[in-house]
Formats: structure tokens, C-alpha cells, sequence
């Protein structure tokens, strides 16, 4: 199918209800698009409901019902993180003309030990869980074996991967850390969370909505490739702890159906919940060798003027991380960048982006690959 509107709220704290960010992000993406909801056939809609004791709310297909007072088959897909990222691969299957796509999240009316525990049913409730590893620890644990196991990468390359992500969010209206320099002795000098990872390492949970407009019309913005797969819950659990299969079975997936290989990819949206995480990413989406990835942020390659672009956006360190919208939020920057509508962080060339997007620690990924179809 092809793309045909995005919107999306600004990321960050917001006093507004989760259906409200909803409703926002949905009628943006229907300005972008031009459309009515009247035009729309059937919703996508993905949340994980975090919201459901502030505001007493756990039926968001039907609110939106409410909302845009429609009878249209509406469906939740919730996927952990990857919940964005599944939903418009679930679109994309469907056998509609028009299918509205929409995410939101909304926690930041909870103290960060609560969302720390909601992230850790993303988690093997039989051993991590238990033994109270949450995300970050879960994460730190990879790091420490990669560290271990590849020893010319050091911390300085979480700094840069990190430095990286926030200088593309001071140039990104939408993102929590927008027109904020963060600078590499900050994120050196910042808290240990679970060692090796500081604060600075770890994506910053906001709330956010996001919406993509999916159409069987001829668009500017064709969607080539589309996969999704799931893993093991635990990186304990797989063959190697450093190789995320659902992300190099997705992505090669997605490129298979676009014919494609990874160097014919311009620009990525990759999902950083940790510096670790967007490193072995690199890796996992063909774009270094195993161990090798740290070569590709020591050399620029990833910066915004780099060959090619990751996280543009801030991505979930700098522009923020609200589960369920984060994949379409990816999604809304890439169709920005194709369309040369991203302003101050602009890529140079961008005809091709992917977005990929995990659920809990690996156990979910979805790749989706958006192309310029005229220009
Ligand atoms: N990067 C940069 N700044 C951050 C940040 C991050 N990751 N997390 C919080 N901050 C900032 C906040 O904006 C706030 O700044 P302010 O005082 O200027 O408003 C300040 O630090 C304190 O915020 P707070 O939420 O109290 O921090 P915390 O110490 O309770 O939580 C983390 C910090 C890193 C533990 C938390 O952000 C976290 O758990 N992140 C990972 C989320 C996660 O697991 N995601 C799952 C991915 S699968």
C-alpha cells in the first residue's frame, strides 16, 4: 500500500487525555492527507492501555468509535514497544482501501518506578522478572557481554551513539529534547543506571500519539517491504544474547519483498531503547559485521550529513520513547524526510528509509521500508 498522511503530537509530558493525543495525531494525518474520517475504511489502533488507572479507560478501539463517531471496524494490536511498528504491518495485510494507523501512550503521570515495572511485563516473568532484571539491567547484561566478547568497543561508543541522537533532537520540534544541546561530558558525567549503561544511554519514556494514513491509491510514498517476527523473550533464552534475530529475520524479510540489500537503504529510523541496543541493531540489520558496528558512529557514517543517516528524528533517546507510538513516529519521520519536509535536519538523500521497531527486549521487531515514488 502506499502512505498518504502522518501526524503526530509533540512528544513529551502532556496534560491532555490519551484519546485526546489520539484525536490529534488522527486529524493531522488526515489534514496531511487530505481525507475525511468518513473516507477512512478501518482503523489499526495500538496501545498498551499503561493509561488505564489515571484515567479509567481501557477500551481505545471503542473510543475512537466514540471519538469519530463511527461504526468502521476498529482493531487493537498491541506488541509491547513494537506496537507502531506491527500495527501498519497489520494494516498493510488488510483488504481496504483506506486504513487509518494510530498509536499512543500516555505515562508520565507515573512515577518512573511504575513504568519501570509496566516495561518489565515485556519480560520473562519466570527468571528476569523474579530476579527483578528490568529493561535497563537487561540491556546492561547485553552490553557487558559485548564489551566482553568485543573488546575494541568501550563506552565512549555508547557517548557517541547517544551525543548523535541528541544532536538530530535539538533539531526536531516534535521531540522531548528539542532546542536542547546536550554535549559528550554530560552524557559521560551522567548516572550509572545499570552498569555499563548511564542515564544518557537509555531512551527517555514520554507520552506521544502518532497516526499514518494507509491507501490502495497511487501515493508519493510507497511501501516496498513490510516484516514481522517474534523471538524469545529473553536474550538468555536465544542462541547468542548479541544476535536479535527477530530484527535480521524482519529486516531481511522487508528487503527480500522490496529487492533490496542493506546498502540500498539511504536513512533508518532504528530503535534505540538503549545505546547497546542501537548498536548491535547496526549488526543485526546487515548494515556492519558482528562486533564491527562502532565503526560506523566512529567514522560519521550514521550522522545526519554521514552515508547514511540513523535516528534523524533524535530517535527514543532524544525525541522520546511512548510505546506504542514510537513506530509510528519512525514512520512519520521517514515520510518527512522523503518528502523533503524535514526542515533543519533534512537528509540529502533520502528516496529510501527504514523503519524498525522492538518489542521487550528482542522478543518482537517490525521492518517497514518506505520509498519515494516520484519527486
Ligand atoms: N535521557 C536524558 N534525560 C533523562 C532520561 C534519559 N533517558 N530519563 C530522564 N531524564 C531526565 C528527565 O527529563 C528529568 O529532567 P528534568 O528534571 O529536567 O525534567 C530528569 O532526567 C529526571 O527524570 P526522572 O524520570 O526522575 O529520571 P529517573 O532517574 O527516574 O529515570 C531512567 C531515568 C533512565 C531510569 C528512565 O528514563 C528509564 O528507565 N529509561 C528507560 C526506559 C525503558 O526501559 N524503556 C524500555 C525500552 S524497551
Amino acid at each position: 500500500m502506499y502512505i498518504k498522511g502522518v501526524g503526530m503530537t509533540k512528544f513529551g509530558i502532556s496534560d491532555k487525555y490519551s484519546w485526546q493525543l489520539a484525536y490529534q495525531a488522527t486529524v493531522d494525518a488526515l489534514k496531511d492527507a487530505d481525507m475525511k474520517f468518513n473516507d477512512i475504511d478501518a482503523v489499526v489502533c495500538t496501545s498498551l492501555e499503561w493509561f488505564f488507572s489515571i484515567e479509567k479507560q481501557r477500551h481505545f478501539a471503542s473510543m475512537l468509535s466514540s471519538m469519530f463517531q463511527t461504526n468502521k471496524p476498529i482493531v487493537r494490536v498491541p506488541a509491547a514497544c513494537a506496537g507502531g511498528g506491527t500495527a501498519l504491518w497489520t494494516a498493510n495485510q488488510l483488504d481496504y482501501d483506506n486504513v487509518l494507523v494510530v498509536g499512543v501512550e500516555k505515562l508520565m503521570t507515573c512515577k518512573s518506578e511504575s513504568i519501570t515495572d509496566e516495561f518489565m511485563m515485556a519480560m520473562e516473568s519466570r527468571w528476569e522478572q523474579n530476579e527483578g532484571i528490568n529493561a535497563p539491567s537487561s540491556a546492561a547484561l547485553v552490553a557487558d557481554e559485548y564489551l566482553r566478547k568485543f573488546p575494541d568497543t568501550t563506552t565512549d561508543d555508547f557517548d557517541l551513539i547517544a551525543y548523535k541522537s541528541h544532536e538530530n533532537g535539538y533539531l526536531n520540534p516534535h521531540a522531548k529534547f528539542y532546542g536542547k544541546k546536550v554535549s559528550i561530558e554530560q552524557i559521560k558525567n551522567s548516572k550509572i543506571v545499570a552498569s555499563p549503561l548511564r542515564l544518557m544511554h537509555c531512551s527517555v519514556s514520554v507520552d506521544g500519539a502518532a497516526a499514518t494514513i494507509l491507501t490502495k491509491d497511487k501515493s508519493d510514498i510507497n511501501i516496498i517491504g513490510s516484516d514481522m517476527c517474534t523471538d524469545r523473550m529473553s536474550p538468555f533464552e536465544r542462541e547468542d544474547p548479541l544476535v536479535w534475530e527477530a530484527t535480521s529475520i524482519s529486516s531481511k524479510g522487508a528487503l527480500k519483498q522490496a529487492g533490496l540489500g542493506p546498502s540500498d537503504i539511504d536513512f533508518v529510523e532504528i530503535h534505540d531503547a538503549f545505546s547497546i541496543v542501537e548498536l548491535i541493531s547496526y549488526e543485526d540489520l546487515g548494515f556492519a559485521k558482528k562486533g564491527e558496528g562502532a565503526k560506523l558512529v566512529r567514522d560519521g557514517t550514521v550522522n545526519l550529513d554521514g552515508k547514511m543517516p540513523i535516528n534523524s528524528s533524535g530517535g527514543l533517546k532524544a525525541k522520546g520513547h511512548p510505546p506504542s507510538a514510537t513506530g509510528l513516529s519512525q514512520i512519520y519521520e521517514i515520510v518527512k524526510q522523503l518528502r523533503g519536509e524535514a526542515g533543519d535536519r533534512q537528509i540529502s538523500q533520502a528516496n529510501i528509509g527504514l523503519a524498525h521497531n522492538i518489542g521487550g527486549v528482542g522478543g518482537q521487531v517490525a521492518c517497514n521500508i518506505l520509498k519515494k515514488t516520484r519527486g
